[in-house]
């Protein structure tokens, strides 16, 4: 990426309006308002992973898109403590953040993902991006908590707290896969060996209040070139939309579950059983909104053998 500045920096300067980077109300086309009918009538799929039989009837019906996982409650002290700290996160002084930013070419770090001209037009957000597993790849930079700094030590990148939620989030996608394995009457195992030691990234994103907010996007529309993505919506602020049947369909947050997003890897796996769906999300004049998205892939080493045809 090349490198671009930081929005929660310009956000700070209280700017009446938008700098002309960032102005695209073109994109706005085709939104359904939240308070609309068409709006209210859609339904997320809703499965709760406690009870999740293998041969669901929700994963069974869930073949398009976006779908919302409930967790029960096993890891919402984990989820409340990673909401907490990636928020601290990005408000640490950007002294601190700088240290973190990304080199040009590089997409690990803060700053934008794609950005690729200097006449490109950028999106209303900053985010950090960093490889999470298999953790030998990870930069040795992520994986230290404390920094010395001018004679003080500071807390950053809250590590412990990523790692363990990456290893969770490593387990329900693993699940997930399995269950989409079964309902496709794929061997379980084949799945399982086409992810074990595969690939997770985490981006988290944070959208500033914007002044502007119908001139600005947060995050341009996009499909996730992964497999599977979990998102955490952090502080319970609309702002994902999914294209829906032509449409921009907002997807309002569910307390204590995940969205479960299709990406354009599973759709090949599956031969386009199951659809990558394309989403983006808008921002708002009052609030900021931060979101999670945790990346899976298969393993991406090219040492996998088919298994045998029976
Ligand atoms: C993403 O696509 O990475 C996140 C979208 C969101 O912020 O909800
Ligand atoms: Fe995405």
């Amino acid at each position: 990426s090349l490198l671009v500045p930081c929005v929660k920096e310009l956000v700070a300067q209280q700017p009446a309006t938008v700098p002309h980077r960032y102005v695209r109300p073109e994109v706005h086309l085709l939104s359904i308002s939240s308070s609309s009918d068409a709006a209210s009538k859609f339904q997320v799929p809703v499965i709760d992973m406690h009870r999740c039989i293998p041969r669901s009837p929700w994963i069974q019906s869930w073949r398009s898109c976006t779908m919302h996982a409930k967790t029960g409650d096993f890891s919402s002290f984990l989820v409340k403590k990673m909401k907490k700290e990636i928020q601290e996160f990005f408000n640490l002084p950007m002294e601190e953040k700088k240290k973190y930013w990304q080199q040009e070419g590089d997409m690990e770090g803060f700053g934008q993902a794609f950005v690729v001209s200097e006449e490109q037009k950028l999106d209303w957000g900053d985010m950090f991006y960093m490889l999470t597993l298999p953790a030998r790849l990870r930069k040795p930079i992520y994986c230290q908590s404390f920094l010395f700094h001018s004679g003080s030590l500071f807390l950053s990148l809250p590590i412990d707290t990523v790692e363990a939620y990456s290893s969770e989030l490593e387990k329900l996608a693993t699940k997930i896969l399995g269950l989409i394995a079964k309902v496709l009457r794929i061997d379980p195992n084949y799945m399982r060996d086409l992810f074990e030691g595969g690939f997770q990234a985490m981006r988290m994103n944070y959208y500033p209040p914007c002044p502007q907010p119908d001139l600005v996007i947060g995050l341009s529309a996009h499909s996730d070139a992964v497999a599977l993505t979990i998102l955490l919506q952090v502080n319970e602020m609309e702002g994902l939309q999914i294209k829906k049947d032509g449409n921009w369909v907002p997807i309002k947050p569910l307390p204590n579950a995940f969205i479960i997003n299709i990406g354009d890897i599973l759709e090949i796996l599956t031969n386009g059983i199951y659809r990558s769906i394309e989403h983006r999300a808008t921002v708002n004049s009052d609030k900021e909104r931060l979101s999670i998205a945790t990346f899976y892939n298969p393993r991406l080493d090219g040492k996998w053998d088919q298994p045998q045809a029976s």
